[in-house]
């Protein structure tokens, strides 16, 4: 298929090659991509249904900043920096909650904010002579809504929308019913000593199923398929009638029952969306988690994941979901023991860039693209100290 990345790809001089091991641990590297790569970047939030009420927050911390998404008085959905404008500090604390007196008052001097970021109570408001209210209010970020998921991004480099971004595949994703998903399970946050671009690697790698995922080969035989657009990826596999000699996976594939809202050939596959550069659904028919992973530091990252479901309480959909769960904690630990390989690999002085296969078109688009936004990422070893801030580099 001559996807926009095949077309791209060619235009590479270094098509065909991974980025080279230095840019997975070099902090001076890290730091020009959480500039040039993830500030500008979408960062999936929750899902509307997880704030339903006026004052409902939830929060995101990464890169050092701690967003609020709070839906204000007027039933919309807000997204500001989680800091008060008086001398700093943290307004709300934890993952989520409701601000049950409608505003977010600041715990250190008792600054409070409408739900809109207003500015609306100062104690002792007339020692502060020339105090313009109006010019304190929280501090906006932009905000995206799509099929129900909120996403929020620190910089507007004038982007493509979360829509724009999953246009080619949006027709795949609409029979899901997003809109009408609701949590299940909580958030887990998994730390990870890795770089967040292994993580995103090995999310994207259709090469290594066969070889180091046993139960998906089992349920999915060769029928694994990766696909990539400028900004999304797509990974599939459909579940094979043949079943599977492990209990789990056996168990599944007979308990899945018909989904209604589904078409046929959605009812037994299995698909996974990329969105660039580090946040992903993943879809099946009885349950759809969106997992994202935050950057921490150069060899750490934070993978964030929960699940949703569309509410079905038939005994046979409350099985699968926990055989689902079951089946990809195994894939999971699988994932995890090979992307701690490869980071520890990496290390060595001997590795720099290694082949990436032709049907490797994911990796292949996610590498042009870092090339793109950091030329450095070119070199096979890293620069001296000072690269990234010299004039003459590319932005
Ligand atoms: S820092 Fe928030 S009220 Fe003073
Ligand atoms: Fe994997």
């Amino acid at each position: 298929m001559a996807t926009k990345a095949t077309a791209t790809i060619q235009a590479d001089p270094d098509a065909g090659w991974s980025l080279p091991a230095w840019t997975y641990s070099d902090p001076e590297f890290f730091a020009a991509e959480m500039q040039r790569v993830i500030r500008p970047s979408w960062q999936v939030v929750c899902h509307q249904s997880d704030v339903p009420n006026v004052g409902d927050y939830h929060t995101l911390e990464y890169l050092g900043e701690s967003i609020i998404v709070v839906r204000g008085q007027d039933g919309d959905v807000r997204a500001f920096t989680n800091v008060c404008r008086h001398r700093g500090a943290r307004l709300v604390d934890g993952p989520s909650g409701c601000a049950v007196a409608k505003k977010l008052t600041c715990p250190y001097h008792a600054w409070s904010f409408d739900l809109e970021g207003k500015l609306v109570g100062v104690p002792l408001k007339q020692s502060y002579p020339g105090l313009d209210q109006s010019k304190h209010g929280l501090v906006p970020v932009d905000l995206d809504v799509w099929r129900g998921f909120i996403f929020v991004r620190l910089e507007n480099d004038g982007g493509p929308s979360v829509a724009e971004m999953i246009a080619p595949y949006d027709h795949e994703v609409e029979p899901y019913r997003f809109e009408d998903l609701r949590a299940f399970g909580r958030v887990t946050l998994r730390p990870r000593h890795v770089n967040w671009k292994n993580v995103g690697d090995n999310y994207s790698d259709g090469l290594h199923i066969p070889v180091a995922h046993p139960g998906l080969t089992r349920l999915m035989g060769s029928g694994y398929g990766v696909e990539a657009q400028e900004n999304v990826d797509k990974m599939w596999g459909p579940i094979r009638e043949r079943l599977s000699n492990n209990p789990s996976e056996k168990a599944y594939q007979k308990y899945l029952p018909h989904v209604p809202y589904l078409p046929e050939e959605r009812q037994k596959l299995w698909t996974y969306f990329k969105l660039w550069p580090n946040v992903a659904f993943d879809i099946y028919p009885d349950q759809v988690d969106f997992m994202q992973w935050l950057p921490v530091s150069p060899t750490e990252t934070l993978i964030r994941e929960i699940s949703y479901a569309v509410p079905d309480d038939r005994r046979e959909m409350k099985a699968a979901r926990y055989l689902n769960w079951r089946i990809n904690r195994q894939v999971n630990a699988e994932d995890t023991w090979l992307i701690s390989r490869v980071q520890d690999g990496m290390a060595s002085e001997s590795f720099t860039v290694g082949p990436l296969a032709e049907t490797e078109v994911a990796l292949r688009n996610f590498c042009r693209k870092i090339r793109g936004l950091i030329p450095e990422a070119r070199q096979h070893r890293s620069p001296p100290p000072g690269w990234s801030r010299r004039p003459h580099a590319a932005n």
